[in-house]
């Protein structure tokens, strides 16, 4: 694919520039450079950057999988002399990776291949005739950033040809990572401790990019961060990550870093004084095709649509990442799992995950087990031999994703390019059964679910059992392998795996479930799973429910379940007659929940519940990252069951659209691929529109029934309660305004000391709701009954002061 020899060079540099003047007889009609890079790269032909792509060649599972890109450079070269010229960084290849610190992962040398074809001729290949020499860039690291010094001498350099096996070279899989977005700097903040922050409003993956003027002679340090505590600049989130930027400069310039990213809203700038307009922060991601969008006219929820999309752009830099901004960065198999159909709501993901499901493929362990994190630089470095594992919901990956990526865009490739490894994952995964129950093997549980307050301190994976959890999920394998099977057409290998499905099914029904048919564990999680992928045997479904819905309510519609319950919470109760109970959740205004981030100033959703405490502090327990996606799938609920736009079968080619207005978002727009559903709430009515783009067989139901088959522009309307009421009504829980720090301070200004006294306890403990409070303080004289609606209204609108983003 390329002739070119991979070439590096002796000297031990973190970052090099190989280069080469040649002739050209003629200007040719059309020239492509073709490139890739064990580590990164950019190219530069007669000194001007090629391309507008960042971190080339992406990150995959480098010995099997090397994407080579190509740049049009015909309006770069010229008659006679030119020069193309290669600048390398270690990247992901050969720089740090994890909290370890791991190094040279891929391997020893950072090594860039290219040819240069002009007119269908190479006239131009990497090899030994290349020039080097020390680059701009001094040093570079994914995690710790950037040092640039115009100023250094740049010393000549050797070259030396690395051995690469060629035959891992694709063309570029999916889009590249580009700068889809410039922020503006929002505020210059001069913090309690003296620094120099600049704040963008928004939490994104990206670098910065500064301006400055000519007679400008300094150097200038970039520190980045998420959150500020106590108004000052706090890092100490991002562990061993120092993304930190230096950058030496004499005279005019503008400058950013190559070949690293950092996940931020602030930076703290030293070493100059930069006016606003010469900081701009540049937003980084694969630039996937927007399909997606969801908009109300709540702006709290409308940020937290916006936050979960944030989510995504942060975290699908190339592959998809836990987070983007401490030592880890990595491709997490049960993050993506749980965030997948949103992700595929809101961006065409096609390309994107075949990429990365081709890395899963590639680094699947012979065994049929599956890495944590793919790529999997450990083991294609023979560092840990035992890191592919069986546990639910990361390796479930390899069954659940293509199955959701199939039922999203119909493209059976989904399926059939990995069937063979669902395969080998369900032979792996009897490896660690007894009797037909796994009862071996790593486990993270339902990681960080906050409901084992009973259990022994630091235990991040939540009270449900966990191999319960993974029985749960074996048995959703077997029936997706099962499906798989079918749809390609394999008679009795579907029929073999449907045996499997039913066999483990019934052996978890008789292990985990009485046999009145009452499930034997009492967390949400547990009673969630066991709804929502067909556990409970039907004639005991509806007892469950109510189960969950008791449950549910005695948490006071908190979140309490980790990365294996949230993502079907809202669905368990929603499709099983639970629907107000699940909005609830979703509007919930207490800690924890999802509107509790963004009261707490959230501009991307958070890897915890309580990754910042009700005080403004950081979880204390360490690991805190305020861009992480997995609960961020709570969009796809959103999409789903209250837009109502879902595919019926695979591939959006006939849909269902039942659209579910609820109190407290009186007007919603969503939208997936032309599809369009708003409705919006008026003096008593409901007022509909829908568009169903020709070519998709709709059927439109609302309240249940159907109003509409087939394409077109529709509206409707129906009668409706009120819609438009405020965070606070007479029937939100006391809990509601004490874990909420902003209701907290509204509230008290408003109702003064009505909410303390003994009683309080209990009000909180049963949970009792803001109008029983009143009706109890009425009783005691401390406040009138009747003024009861009025002052409610003056927290309502301080709340919504001290909310407003
Ligand atoms: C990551 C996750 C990941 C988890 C595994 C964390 O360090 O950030 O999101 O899924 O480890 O339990």
């Amino acid at each position: 694919m390329l002739k070119g020899e991979f070439i590096s060079v002796y000297e031990d540099k973190s970052v090099f520039t190989v280069y080469k003047t040649f002739k050209l007889s003629e200007r040719p009609q059309r020239a492509i450079l073709k490139a890739t890079a064990a580590g990164l790269y950019f190219a530069e032909v007669n000194g001007k950057r090629v391309g507008e792509n960042y971190l080339a060649p992406g990150w995959t599972s480098y010995k099997k999988t090397l994407q080579v890109q190509q740049y049009d450079v015909t309006e770069l070269l010229r008659n006679g002399e030119n020069t193309v010229a290669f600048t390398v960084g270690e990247g992901w290849y050969k720089g740090d990776l994890t909290w370890d610190r791991k190094r040279r992962m891929y391997g020893e040398d950072a090594a860039v291949c290219a040819d240069l074809v002009a007119d269908d001729a190479v006239v131009l290949s990497t090899d030994g005739s290349f020039n080097a020499r020390e680059s701009v860039i001094r040093e570079s690291g994914i995690y710790d950033g950037e040092v640039i010094d115009f100023t250094a001498p740049l010393h000549d350099l050797t070259v030396k040809i690395i051995d690469y096996n060629k035959a891992a070279l694709v063309e570029q899989i999916c889009e590249p990572v580009r700068v889809t977005e410039r922020l503006p700097v929002k505020q210059i903040i001069r913090t309690p401790e003296g620094d120099l922050v600049y704040d963008f409003g928004q939490n994104v993956a990206g670098v910065v990019e500064v301006n400055t003027h000519d007679g400008f002679d300094g150097r200038i340090k970039l520190e980045f961060c998420e959150i500020l505590v106590h108004g000052n600049f706090y890092n100490a989130n991002l562990r061993t990550a120092k993304a930190t930027d230096e950058i030496c400069i004499k005279g005019k310039a503008t400058v950013r870093p190559e070949f690293t990213f950092h996940g931020f809203r602030y930076v703290r700038i030293s070493g100059a004084e930069l006016p606003s307009d010469c900081v701009t922060a540049l937003v980084m991601h694969t630039d996937m095709r927007r399909t997606g969008s969801i908009h109300s006219s709540n702006k709290r929820f409308d940020r937290l649509m916006q936050n979960v999309v944030w989510g995504q752009r942060g975290n699908f830099v190339d592959i998809p990442t836990d987070c983007p901004q401490r030592d880890e960065r990595l491709g997490w198999t049960g993050d993506i799992n749980a965030f997948c159909r949103t992700a595929a709501y809101n961006y065409d993901i096609r390309a994107f995950m075949k990429k990365w499901l081709n890395d899963l493929r590639n680094d699947q362990g012979e065994n049929g087990g599956i890495p944590h994190m793919i790529p999997d630089f450990y083991r294609c470095n023979q560092l840990n031999s035992d890191c592919r594992h069986t546990d639910a919901m990361w390796s479930d990956c390899v069954t659940m994703v293509p199955r959701t990526l199939y039922e999203m865009y119909g493209d059976i490739s989904f399926i059939a390019d990995n069937y063979a490894a669902m395969k080998k994952f369900i032979a792996a995964r009897e490896q660690t059964t007894e009797n037909g129950l796994v009862c071996r093997g790593t486990e993270y549980g339902d990681w960080l679910a906050l409901d084992n307050e009973q259990m022994v301190a630091c235990d991040c994976i939540g009270r449900t059992d966990k191999y319960y959890i993974t029985n749960v999920f074996f048995v959703n394998s077997l029936r997706i392998v099962a499906e798989s099977a079918r749809l390609l057409g394999k008679t009795a290998e579907a029929e073999l795996y449907a045996k499997k499905y039913e066999k483990t099914l019934k052996l978890v029904r008789d292990e985990y479930f009485t046999k009145n048919g009452r499930l034997a564990l009492d967390t949400v999680t547990a009673q969630v799973i066991a709804l929502h992928f067909g556990i409970v045997e039907e004639n005991h479904r509806n007892e469950l429910a109510k189960q969950l819905n008791d449950n549910v309510v005695r948490h006071g519609y908190r979140m309490v379940t980790g990365f294996v319950g949230s993502p079907y919470l809202l669905f368990a109760l929603a499709d099983n007659g639970y629907f107000d109970t699940a909005v609830r959740v979703l509007m919930n205004n207490c800690y924890p929940s999802w509107l509790y981030e963004v009261d707490m100033g959230a501009t991307t959703v958070w890897e915890r519940w309580n990754s910042l405490m009700p005080d403004g502090t950081p979880n204390p327990d360490g690991m805190n990252s305020y861009n992480h996606y997995a609960y961020g799938s709570v969009m796809e609920f959103v999409y789903r069951r209250i837009a109502g736009i879902e595919t019926v079968g695979a591939g959006f080619k006939k849909v269902r659209i039942a659209p579910r207005p609820i109190k407290g978002l009186p007007a919603l727009e969503a939208e997936y691929n032309g599809i369009k559903v708003g409705y919006k709430y008026i003096d008593g009515d409901v007022k509909y529109a829908v568009t169903v783009p020709s070519g998709i067989y709709a059927e439109i139901v609302i309240n249940g029934k159907t109003v509409a088959t087939g394409s077109g522009e529709y509206k409707f309307s129906t009668q409706s309660e009120n819609l438009d009421i405020p965070p606070y009504t007479p029937e939100s829980t006391v809990i509601e305004v004490f874990d909420n720090p902003k209701a907290v301070e509204a509230f008290n200004e408003v109702f003064g000391g009505i909410f303390t006294g003994s009683e309080i306890a209990w009000m909180k403990a049963e949970p009792k709701t803001l109008g029983f409070m009143a009706e109890f303080r009425d009783s005691e004289g401390k406040m009138k009954l009747s003024d009861f609606p009025e002052m409610l209204d003056r927290a309502n609108k301080l709340f919504a002061q001290k909310t407003e983003l």
